[in-house]
């Protein structure tokens, strides 16, 4: 091992957690919690595993933890159990000017308890091709009349470039309604990075595929577009995708369909719109959730979304039949990463007055990225 290696140093300070039994790790965390009251908020996205979630004070979709976020009068440090988005998101908003004048300029630390987990959607929009994009765009087109909508899947600096144009973030659980915004204000959208939400959400506003060309950030000239299809668009999407999603297949829908003709398909909206277009409803971890909460006992679903949620539906629902829509395994590897080693080590080092793994956005970002994600809290 090089101690004077960054990623050798933070295995090195883990080890003694990674060897320690869950029994032993839920009490730490626990004795951290009782210590530090409601100024320590514990955040959980849907796909965490159960051990994780079980930990959490707070859990939810990438909308409403970012609410959460913003919203807690009490709070002094959020441990974000989630991916790198989420927690430069929750670093922007429980930091924004407003909150920072409340409490005489102390910030909130937000920490997540493994750096390596991001999010390979957010990966393939880097804020020098979303540049280069825009640029290109204005040599064919009015981009004052192109509105960016980012989904909240994207780095700070992507957010930051949305907000500085007017533009905005969405998530899964509002993208219908920003999208009616972008159109209330300008002629065009580039929906950044996910083409999968962007293509579904706008299709059911009529949309046609031809008015949307895909930009191929690879491509030297107009993302492999030429300037008639560019003049003819309304939605331009970006060229990404959640692997996690793309496993889910229409074949899938057809095979649960034929072996289960009364089951009821539902799938999160980054799935390829011919598994959107056979399911028979769509829509964010939180609406997936609500829809088998609301579904009388007897009900059989196929879910098509990430497995950890799956499965603690199965669990907490055993009065429905609970099916994951795909044969192979969806685990998103990210969100994986987090578990209660690290959540262990991370409480414990703020509790020591060292907190590691603080995400902090700088402040010129935060400032435009805040500009859009204001928005995106207004659009509901
Ligand atoms: P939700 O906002 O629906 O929870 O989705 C987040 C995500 O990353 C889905 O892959
Ligand atoms: Fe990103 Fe996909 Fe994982 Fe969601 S499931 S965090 S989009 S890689």
């Amino acid at each position: 091992m090089n101690e004077n290696s960054p990623v050798d140093a933070a295995a090195h300070a883990l080890s003694p957690h990674l060897r320690m039994e869950p029994e032993e790790l839920v009490a730490r965390i626990q004795a951290v919690r009782d210590q530090w009251g409601p100024r320590l908020v514990i955040l959980g996205h849907h796909y965490q595993r159960d051990e994780v979630i079980a930990m959490a004070d707070l859990r939810g979709d990438s909308y409403r933890l970012s609410e959460l976020a913003a919203g807690n009068e009490a709070c002094r440090a959020i441990v974000f159990c989630g991916v790198h988005f989420m927690a430069e998101t929750a670093d922007i908003l429980a930091n924004q000017p407003k909150l920072l004048a409340r409490r005489d300029g102390e910030r909130v630390d937000v920490i997540l308890p493994e750096l390596a987990a991001g999010c390979s959607m957010a990966d393939l929009a880097h804020i020098d091709q979303v540049e280069t994009c825009w640029r290109q765009l204005a040599e064919v087109i009015d981009v004052e009349d192109v509105m960016p909508v980012t989904y909240v899947n994207s780095s700070a600096a992507l957010k930051a470039f949305c907000g500085r144009r007017g533009g905005i973030v969405c998530t899964s659980a509002n993208a219908a309604a920003v999208l009616d915004w972008a159109f209330a204000r300008r002629r065009r959208v580039l929906f950044l990075p996910d083409q999968h939400l962007g293509r579904n959400t706008a299709l059911a506003k009529g949309i046609r595929v031809e008015q949307m060309p895909v930009w191929d950030p690879e491509q030297p000239s107009l993302g492999g577009n030429d300037d008639a299809s560019i003049g003819a668009s309304r939605v331009i999407l970006w060229r990404g995708h959640c692997s996690v999603h793309l496993a889910f297949r229409p074949e899938h829908v057809r095979d649960v369909r034929r072996r289960m003709p009364d089951v009821k398909v539902i799938v999160h909206p980054e799935c390829m719109h011919e598994v959107v277009g056979e399911a028979d409803l769509s829509g964010s971890t939180s609406r997936i959730i609500r829809e088998v909460e609301a579904a009388p006992p007897g009900t059989r679903w196929a879910i098509g979304t990430e497995l950890n949620l799956v499965n603690r539906l199965r669990q907490e629902h055993p009065e429905q039949e609970i099916h994951f829509l795909a044969p192979n395994v969806g685990v998103c590897p990210s969100m994986y990463l987090i578990d209660l080693p690290r959540l262990c080590w991370a409480v414990e080092n703020l509790a020591a007055g060292t907190p590691v793994n603080v995400i902090r956005v700088d402040d010129r970002t935060a400032e435009g990225a805040l500009l859009a994600l204001k928005r995106m809290l207004e659009v509901k």
